[in-house]
């Protein structure tokens, strides 16, 4: 399943929110400013987080215009912490281009990270609706405390996966899920479905980043169009290395000591030995199939039915990759996941 396929619902608004990013970034009269502007809009990535406002509005029959300059806040948003994200783990390579940091630096990259943030609460403090400022405002707060505890768990072996997952709700779940309310919010879907929506954008979040960290140790860049098994060089421990430490600690506790100093190589036979990436895949999985489970209240739509195929093609995105390179075996379904408010 295509991507594109999934997204045909809102074609048309999502060329709407690329001519509004490009007015927003072409906007200033700076000669710097304007380049680097011009170079990240040359490069789009999947636009997931406007298309979760978008998809979640159109569930309901009630049409906000703002829903665009709020789909554009969201994805400066997350485009500014995919900026910061380069500058600490040295990345240099992000939606097949190099980084900003690489490119010009980690100055110009954080500044220019501070400058879309501040972008967007300007596009949504002009808009001047006090509840989607204050959505917004607490998933990048949120965003930062997650990323903010991941940098001071560096290279802590012992690592919860409780940690881990709290990490994850924060620096990712909480700004997809605050992309799904602020999109029923603004079609004037009723309360239980606006809760409904943000606990599967939270619920999809949280596979996502699962997903994104499996795809971290096994994908090459090419693949990723992003640096990969940067985490790792970072010293993150991410859901299959927790799996991997809790099962060689159990078997020989001497074999994890070195952990950090192993070779990509002797890490791939790890995760493929112990087959922990099947294991975090079936816990993205299970968030994946709570996100679903969110989307039975609602009623039928074209929108809904793409938020429920965004979901598999979440899945067959890990599912392809792992097969390829025998990491892991397809797991079976299975139920679980999380509440939106019951865990922030
Ligand atoms: C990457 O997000 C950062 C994570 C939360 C893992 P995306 O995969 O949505 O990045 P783009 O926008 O498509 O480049
Ligand atoms: C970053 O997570 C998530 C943010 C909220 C910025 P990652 O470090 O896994 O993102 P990628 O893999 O570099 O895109
Ligand atoms: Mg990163
Ligand atoms: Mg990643």
């Amino acid at each position: 399943m295509k991507l594109e396929k999934i997204y045909s619902p809102i074609k048309e608004e999502l060329g709407r929110i690329e001519d509004e990013l490009r007015s927003q970034l072409l906007s200033s009269k700076d000669k710097f400013i304007l380049e680097v502007n011009r170079y990240l809009l040359g490069s789009a990535g999947k636009r997931l987080r406007p298309s979760l406002v978008l998809l979640s509005a159109k569930t309901n029959n009630h049409w906000d215009e703002k829903v665009i300059p709020v789909s554009v806040a969201l994805e400066l948003i997350h485009t500014a912490s995919l900026v910061h994200d380069d500058v600490l783990d040295e990345a240099d390579l992000r939606r097949k281009r190099t980084t900003m940091n690489t490119r010009w630096g980690n100055e110009p990259a954080v500044l220019t990270g501070d400058y879309l943030y501040f972008k967007a609460f300007s596009i949504l403090s002009q808009l001047g609706v006090q509840k989607i400022s204050s959505i917004v405002s607490f998933a990048a707060e949120m965003m930062c405390e997650g990323e903010i505890i991941q940098t001071c768990k560096t290279y802590k072996l012992n690592l919860s996966e409780e940690d881990y997952l709290e990490i994850i709700r924060k620096k990712t779940a909480s700004l997809m899920a605050a992309s799904c309310e602020v999109g029923a919010v603004l079609s004037e879907s009723h309360p239980s479905v606006q809760k409904a929506l943000a606990n599967y954008g939270l619920n999809f979040g949280m596979a996502f980043q699962i997903i994104d960290d499996c795809l971290d140790l096994v994908s090459p860049p090419d693949k990723m169009g992003k640096s990969t098994y940067k985490d790792f060089a970072q010293g993150k421990m991410t859901l299959p290395l927790i799996y991997l430490v809790r099962r060689l600690t159990k078997e020989d506790g001497k074999r994890i000591n070195d952990l950090f100093h192993k070779d990509r190589e002797e890490i791939i036979t790890l995760l493929r030995e112990y087959e922990v990436v099947g294991q975090s895949w079936q816990r993205a999985k299970e968030y994946l199939d709570r996100a679903k489970e969110k989307l039975k209240v609602l009623e039928n739509s074209q929108a809904k039915e793409a938020l429920s195929l965004l979901s598999d093609y979440l899945l067959e995105s890990l599912a392809a990759r792992v097969e390829k390179y025998q990491i892991a075996s397809v797991p079976n379904s299975s139920q679980s996941g999380l509440s939106y408010r019951g865990n922030a």
